[in-house]
């Protein structure tokens, strides 16, 4: 059997153990995911979606279990080093940007790797304006003459389209997309665009895990959904 692209273990996260707001947002999670599916992930507000994403690029540490990616145990790796193998596009599009950049400055930030980011202002400099220009101007026409645009003077609509582009932009192969409700803030042209760069990541061999509560994105998939009940898996079923 080929290695699997993700493996959570008895996954757990508590929140504040032990304590009167104590949480249990993900209870015992086991799944194994394979490169190339592309999986929805859906369940109620506060069922624990996100804190599973946020366990699977070490955001949040687990409080039992284990994660691997690609058949290494990854539970330990800092954020920075699980991010050479993952994508996310975040459910509030302020995060996992620099807000006080411009749009050109943050998806310059995508070829990068291993660069500080105080080099930012000499990159973006550097970097193909035409083809971001381009890229961007496929997710949101108005975009591509603003490049030069503090991200924080963007509507929320606007900055989850910058998150799109630095998606599109992401190369270097195979890797774990975890979107988190990436549609919510896009008008329907733009949302229609982003299901579409989704599917083009998975079918050039990602693994997605993609998050929404968007019943029309639900119904019309064809695929594996996992359902989150209270921190728990309460199904995980092929539609
Ligand atoms: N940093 C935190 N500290 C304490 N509790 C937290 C923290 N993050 C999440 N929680 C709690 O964990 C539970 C799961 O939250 P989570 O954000 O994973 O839900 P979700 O399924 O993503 O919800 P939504 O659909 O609203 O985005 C909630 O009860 C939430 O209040
Ligand atoms: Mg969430």
């Amino acid at each position: 059997m080929a290695i699997p692209a993700l493996q959570l273990q008895s996954a757990c996260k508590t929140f504040n153990a032990g304590q009167w707001n104590e949480v249990k947002a993900v209870r015992d999670v086991s799944m194994v995911f394979e490169w190339g599916e592309s999986v929805l992930v859906i369940g109620e507000n506060g069922s624990g979606k996100s804190t599973l994403l946020n366990l699977v690029d070490g955001t949040v540490d687990l409080t039992a279990g284990s994660v691997s990616m690609s058949g290494t145990d990854v539970s330990t790796w800092p954020v920075y080093r699980r991010y050479r193998h993952i994508h996310r596009v975040h459910q509030d599009p302020s995060q996992g940007m620099a807000p006080y950049g411009t749009v050109a400055e943050n998806l310059a930030v995508l070829g990068l790797e291993n660069t500080s980011l105080f080099d930012v202002d000499r990159l973006a400099d550097q970097a193909d304006m035409t083809h971001f220009a381009r890229t961007i101007a496929v997710i949101n026409p108005d975009l591509e003459t603003k490049l030069e645009r503090k991200v924080y003077l963007l509507s929320p609509g606007q900055r989850q389209a910058v998150a799109l582009a630095m998606l599109a932009l992401r190369d270097g192969g195979q890797r774990i997309l975890l979107a988190d409700e990436p549609t919510a803030a896009l008008d329907p042209r733009t949302a229609q665009t982003c299901l579409s760069l989704i599917d083009q990541k998975a079918k050039s061999g990602w693994l997605v895990l993609h998050v929404t509560h968007n019943s029309a994105i639900i119904d019309a998939n064809r695929g594996r959904v996992v359902t989150m009940c209270e921190g728990e898996v309460s199904s995980d079923v092929y539609t």
